[in-house]
């Protein structure tokens, strides 16, 4: 018999990892498409499925389109969505964000009305919306650019219309302060209660959500969203930002882009044990292994489910990734994503 090398306690770990099954048996985490969240950009009129260049398989969709979108999501498992919608015009205050009329709103009570068992997340903010692009009302002081307690009312008119329209969850992505407890008096004010509230508590200005700008035609039109947005350079402010949406009513919180933060997540994940995470697998994260993937350079399946293997390791409950309805179907094909 040869023996084992000559350490006191040295143990083979290997034979847990040889075949499939051995690595499916051991696996530490697992995927399921019911944590995945489907993010779709909603458009006025019929008919229309307009390719987003950067983010092949994605599409900008009319209602009628994102039922179809929808259904097969769910015949996938695929179960949460959350709608973005781009205005037929925009203004200073971004007021079509609340028109009972637009979009998002309609796209919702279809969605609602038709799948009752689909959970429908919206977007709330004013970038979409406003004729200058950013995320609030722009303040007198440049450096500022946006005024954020003049934000607050407009956040929360928009949160409530997406409420009256059905929405389960409705998610503030504007990164003002207040915001979170604006729109959760706003509802309870006017008796939608059981709505949640999930904030972006830790959303980064991140040069990844580049191709998302172009879908949602949501670029600034000057300057940048460092003023309201987080830099990079900060870990201990995640929790902070994330303490004071709890605090201020958050149901649900986040952190954003997932991947240059996979530290800020598992952070929360210990300091939060309470409160669901959600991550958001951003567009400009979507579209690099799609470019890399079209060109013949990484491989498209196992790079993007290495990729949410690794957020969900990270501790986050719930991921908004482009990738879901493929993403749902690997899963299927690998049990869990273990391969
Ligand atoms: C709106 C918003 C953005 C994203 C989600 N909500 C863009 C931004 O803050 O500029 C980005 C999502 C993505 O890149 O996939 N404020």
């Amino acid at each position: 018999i040869v023996k084992s090398p000559a350490l006191p306690d040295f143990r083979r770990l290997r034979p847990l990892r040889r075949t499939r099954s051995d690595r499916f048996a051991h696996a530490e985490t697992v995927l399921e498409a019911s944590r995945f969240v489907y993010p779709m950009f909603i458009v006025n009129g019929v008919n229309i499925v307009q390719p987003i260049l950067a983010m092949p398989g994605i599409n900008r969709l009319s209602i009628d389109m994102a039922a179809k979108e929808v259904e097969s999501a769910l015949n996938r498992g695929v179960t949460r969505f959350l709608l973005f919608g781009l205005p037929d015009v925009k203004h200073p205050d971004g007021r079509s964000a609340w028109g009972p009329d637009e979009a998002v709103q309609r796209c919702t009570q279809m969605i609602k009305a038709q799948f009752p068992h689909a959970t429908v997340i919206t977007d709330v903010c004013l970038c979409e919306y406003t004729d200058h692009g950013h995320c609030g009302l722009l303040s007198d002081d440049p450096e500022e650019t946006v005024d954020n307690d003049a934000t607050l009312p407009l956040l929360a008119r928009a949160a409530l219309s997406h409420a009256n329209a059905g929405a389960d969850i409705v998610a503030p992505s504007a990164m003002m302060d207040g915001q979170v407890a604006a729109i959760r008096q706003e509802l309870d004010r006017n008796g939608f209660n059981d709505t949640q509230v999930l904030g972006y508590s830790a959303k980064y200005a991140s040069a990844f959500y580049g191709p998302f700008r172009d879908a949602a035609d949501s670029a600034p039109s000057f300057g940048d969203r460092r003023a309201y947005q987080m830099q990079t350079a900060q870990r201990n402010e995640a929790m902070k930002e994330i303490q004071a949406d709890i605090s201020e009513g958050a149901n649900a919180v986040m952190v954003k882009p997932a991947l240059a933060y996979l530290d800020v997540i598992r952070d929360a994940k210990s300091h939060f044990r309470d409160i669901p995470l959600y991550a958001y697998n951003v567009s400009g994260e979507y579209s690099m292994v799609s470019a890399a993937a079209t060109n013949g350079w990484i491989d498209r399946k196992t790079a993007a489910l290495e990729t949410l293997m690794g957020i969900r390791r990270a501790g986050a409950d719930f991921i908004i990734t482009y990738f879901a309805l493929e993403a749902a179907d690997w899963l299927r094909e690998t049990e869990g994503g273990i391969l």
